[in-house]
């Protein structure tokens, strides 16, 4: 009885898919990407403060202008493809433009 209470607890308190999704976006951002993205970038989603690039909170950029910053790179941004898997480049650019509010 009690491990199916705690079963039930986890159920409930488990993100939503969609958030699930964001979560791992929000840990390319802040620690799996290599630099962080984080370390160059400000974004009040992810807790981030950098300033070597824009701050994306107010860059707002959408899904395609994040996709193309992150696989090609831009400027002094190193491009990420081949350093991310595709899901970690596709949950980083849907978490970027949705908590940045570009879409
Ligand atoms: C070493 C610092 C650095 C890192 C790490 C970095 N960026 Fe950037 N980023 C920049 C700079 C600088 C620019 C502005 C480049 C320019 O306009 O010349 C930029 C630009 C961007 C832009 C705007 C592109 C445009 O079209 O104007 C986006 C979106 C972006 N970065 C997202 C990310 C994401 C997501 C990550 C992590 C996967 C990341 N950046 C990692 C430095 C960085």
């Amino acid at each position: 009885m009690r491990i199916v209470l705690a079963a039930g607890i986890a159920l409930l308190l488990a993100p939503p898919l969609a958030a699930r999704g964001d979560e791992l976006g929000r840990k390319v951002f802040t620690q799996i990407a290599q630099p962080a993205c984080a370390i160059c970038h400000t974004l009040k989603a992810a807790g981030a403060v950098g300033t070597v690039g824009p701050s994306l909170d107010e860059l707002r950029p959408d899904r395609a202008r994040v996709m193309d910053a992150v696989k090609n790179g831009v400027g002094v941004m190193p491009p990420f493809a081949g350093k991310l898997t595709a899901e970690q480049i596709e949950a980083v650019v849907a978490f970027v433009a949705g908590a940045a509010g570009g879409q």
